[in-house]
């Protein structure tokens, strides 16, 4: 039965969302209010806590996360993106100005720096953790190419770093970057926006709670517009890969848990076996005898390893079957590396593709860049009693000497939304 509150939520879905691009400050006129204006650098700070009908106060939520593509064996430059875009501070130490850090693969290969940039994800991670923040690291299809035993683009001055090829070989497996690759790196991750969700990688949809999907307009065979019309929240959360996440891929959902055990029991799969003579000069060992049919799927150039399509398809294509993926992901845009434009940060469809492969490392001499997403929850003072939020997003890209909007986008919900305020 369509309540009041679910036709108030479709009316602000159709009515209110849009995307604005500003430069510096924003006015806040979905609100109809007073014409508020919203720094970009800390909008939370102009505003504050409203009492609701039940007489609690309601309090504005934030969360803050920084993501970074490619480093590609490069931890100077490395630092230099953590340090700007306000991740560590110049000794490389987590600063807790961000709540998440997020790294979308591709650490290893062209460079010399493979140990110290694993080791200081492994120590950031652990930083992080003791002040609530979260680093979030994905493999690359780079990884996985070591982890097999393709070594294409390892530089010989880099195996030097390990001591020996059988060094190397072992550290990848079963030693200090292998064990790391198996308990703190996922092919994939649902990064929800707002803690409502749960915890990052809380599979959509939801398990034993299925969620009930709606069609918000008339045509008939197109399931991109699906949405739940109870959980207005229930696609504010980002995706996070390194290739791409093909909308002809099979195991998107549940999502990320379906890809996630795919690439665990892969990569476990390959860490197990007695590791092969590297290509070259050796031949492509190939995958391990015994992996599945869905493995072999995960790492074809469908597979979210590998997948370029968000980066090379036309509008046309990219911007329709995008929609499809961010209902099954239960997502809102898609945030990944691989495809590298050396000049910065692409974003395609509204924001709704974001590519942040710019070639950080010095292999390619490109951009030093980062991607920052600001999200506020801010409760409304209203009239009619609706618990009424405010749900802003402003994604940036940082440069070294710049930075970028690239979304600053606003809708009002309705809800009672429960979260630990910050
Ligand atoms: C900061 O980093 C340095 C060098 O890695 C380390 O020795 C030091 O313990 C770190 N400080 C904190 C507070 O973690
Ligand atoms: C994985 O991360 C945890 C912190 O979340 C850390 O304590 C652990 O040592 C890491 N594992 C490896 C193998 O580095």
């Amino acid at each position: 039965m369509p309540s009041s509150r679910f036709l108030a939520f479709l009316a602000v879905v159709i009515g209110l969302y849009f995307v604005s691009r500003c430069s510096r400050s924003c006015s806040n006129r979905l609100l109809g209010g007073p014409d508020v204006v919203i720094s970009e650098e800390t909008p939370q700070e102009v505003l504050t806590p409203v009492a609701s009908n039940s007489g609690s106060t309601r309090s504005p939520y934030t969360r803050h996360i920084v993501a970074v593509g490619d480093l590609h064996g490069d931890i100077k430059n490395a630092q230099t993106v953590l340090e700007f875009s306000g991740v560590v501070d110049s000794f490389g130490n987590w600063t807790g100005e961000a709540d998440f850090f997020v790294q979308t693969g591709d650490i290893i290969d062209r460079g010399d720096d493979t140990i110290k940039l694993f080791m200081w994800m492994e120590s950031l991670r652990v930083q992080a953790a003791k002040v609530g923040g979260v680093v979030l690291s994905h493999l690359g299809n780079h990884e996985v190419m070591n982890a097999i035993g393709d070594w294409r683009y390892v530089y010989p001055s880099e195996i030097e770093t390990f001591g020996s090829v059988a060094a190397r070989q072992k550290m990848l497996a079963t030693g200090r970057i292998g064990k790391a690759w198996a308990q703190n790196y996922t092919a994939t991750s649902r990064l929800p926006l707002h803690p409502h969700l749960g915890p990052p990688n809380t599979p959509f949809p939801p398990e034993n709670h299925p969620v009930h999907f709606r069609k918000d307009d008339e045509d008939g065979n197109d399931d991109s517009h699906y949405y739940d019309a109870t959980e207005p929240l229930s696609h504010s959360a980002l995706s996070f890969v390194h290739g791409g996440l093909s909308p002809t891929y099979s195991n998107l959902s549940p999502f990320p848990t379906k890809i996630n055990a795919l690439s665990s029991s892969l990569l476990h799969k390959l860490q197990n076996r007695r590791q092969p003579a590297p290509h070259p000069p050796n031949p492509y060992p190939g995958l391990p005898q015994g992996t599945t049919g869905e493995e072999i799927e995960l790492y074809d150039a469908n597979g979210p390893f590998w997948y370029r399509g968000w980066a090379t398809d036309p509008e046309s294509k990219a911007c329709v079957d995008v929609e499809k993926v961010l209902a099954r992901t239960g997502t809102r845009r898609m945030i990944m590396g691989h495809t590298p434009d050396f000049t910065g940060i692409v974003s395609r469809c509204n924001g709704k593709i974001i590519i942040i492969d710019t070639g950080i490392s010095h292999a390619y001499g490109g951009a030093l860049s980062a991607l920052s997403i600001h999200y506020t929850f801010t409760p409304i003072d209203n009239e009619d009693g609706e618990p009424r939020w405010s749900e802003r997003e402003v994604v940036s890209a940082l440069y070294v000497d710049r930075q970028e909007t690239i979304i600053d986008q606003e809708r009002e919900v309705v809800g009672d939304f429960r979260f630990d305020a910050a």
